[in-house]
């Protein structure tokens, strides 16, 4: 059975699950090279990062998602950068407050194909409730843990509160002293206990290969996100707590980067399917942004699809990947063939501002 029948055969993939992308952009880009001329190959998700790729100037990224969802996702933001100023995109987005979502989305979807059309259009209301950021199961989880959990917890004064900058320190002081209650660790064990994840976020089915408790990985892993980064500066911490994006947004919705990405987009080379589908095409690539899709595989299976990327590498390639709980590494076979880049990786973890992964991995091709 190869890795992709293994999880699509348990897990759902008929609607949107991620509708923006939970990894972080910045530390992804910081870890490949600028590409010029190159192949840099993404796992789609919602798109975002295959489109901060285009920043490091490839001839191509190669995009690739078994869900034909997630490819929407992507076509949508095409159409976006194509259509909509800076601030109407991050209105349309979700980002920002906005009163002219539907508008904008018609905007951004008259040039798509008119499948990819009728299904934004088939989710009109909840874009322009949520944005086009926020229509994805997990991000309907974060909502539910947003309206009706937190306030149970905390005052929205306390929740602005998290957003103030002040020194690591002062942030040591804030979690310790003002955030975590009693009743923010009761509401951590209860919302990140595999039954409510399953239920409401994440299939079960990607928690058959995590040991130990969710609730514990992510108080370790907030504690990072409060006090070692600054919260003020964290998009992802500020949309889980407060519904949109603050000053700072994610990367590849940054105004610096909008005409970049826009001017670069015919380089995207987008197919809905698993990621060998690319390697058995004899394709070659210079760079793989692989999500975090390893840690969803046994660890027989990833062995073995890590054994094909390898195959599909050219020298000096990177593969850079995140793990959320389970622990996924070059498999021992193929030791010889990469060079993890440590030094890389614990300068960019300890930057990493989509805390609830608890490794980011850079490992290069030899030869
Ligand atoms: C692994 S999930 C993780 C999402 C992520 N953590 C985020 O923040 O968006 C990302 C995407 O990988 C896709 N996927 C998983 N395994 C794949 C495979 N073998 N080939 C192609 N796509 C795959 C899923 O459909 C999903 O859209």
């Amino acid at each position: 059975m190869t890795q992709t029948s293994e999880i699509a055969g348990k897990a759902s993939f008929d609607h949107i699950r991620y509708a923006q992308l939970w990894e972080d952009a910045d530390v992804l880009c910081a870890a490949l090279p600028q590409a010029p001329g190159k192949t840099l190959v993404s796992i789609c998700s919602a798109g975002d990062n295959a489109l901060a790729m285009l920043t490091l100037d490839p001839a191509r990224v190669v995009v690739v998602d078994l869900s034909a969802a997630q490819i929407a996702c992507l076509h949508l933001r095409i159409g976006a950068y194509r259509a909509l100023s800076h601030p109407e995109f991050l209105e349309l987005m979700g980002s920002r407050p906005s009163t002219q979502r539907g508008t904008l989305l018609d905007r951004a979807t008259a040039a798509l194909d008119a499948q990819t059309r009728d299904f934004w259009h088939a989710r009109r209301a909840e874009v322009i409730a949520h944005g086009a950021g926020g229509v994805g199961k997990f991000e309907r989880y974060f909502r539910i843990f947003r309206t009706r959990l937190l306030p149970l917890v905390h005052s929205r004064k306390t929740i602005d509160a998290i957003f103030v900058p002040r020194s690591k320190a002062d942030r040591a002081d804030f979690l310790s002293t003002r955030f975590n209650t009693w009743r923010w660790r009761l509401l951590l064990n209860f919302f990140f206990s595999r039954f409510v994840m399953g239920q409401m976020g994440r299939d079960k089915a990607f928690f058959d290969h995590v040991e130990g408790s969710v609730a514990g990985h992510v108080a370790r892993r907030i504690e990072h996100a409060a006090v070692d980064c600054d919260p003020s500066q964290n998009p992802y911490l500020h949309w889980i707590l407060k519904g949109t994006h603050g000053d700072i947004v994610p990367m590849p919705w940054r105004a610096e980067h909008y005409a970049t990405i826009r001017d670069r987009l015919d380089r995207l080379d987008i197919r809905q399917g698993a990621l060998e589908a690319f390697i058995q095409d004899g394709d070659k690539a210079d760079g793989f942004n692989l999500s975090d899709t390893f840690e969803y595989m046994s660890g027989d299976v990833f062995a073995q699809v890590y054994g094909q990327i390898l195959s599909a590498a050219r020298p000096q390639a990177r593969l850079v990947y995140w793990n959320m709980m389970a622990p996924r590494r070059v498999p021992p076979r193929f030791a010889d063939e990469v060079i993890r880049l440590t030094a890389e990786e614990d300068r960019l973890k300890a930057l990493d501002k989509a805390f609830f992964y608890s490794d980011f991995v850079v490992e290069q091709v030899t030869g």
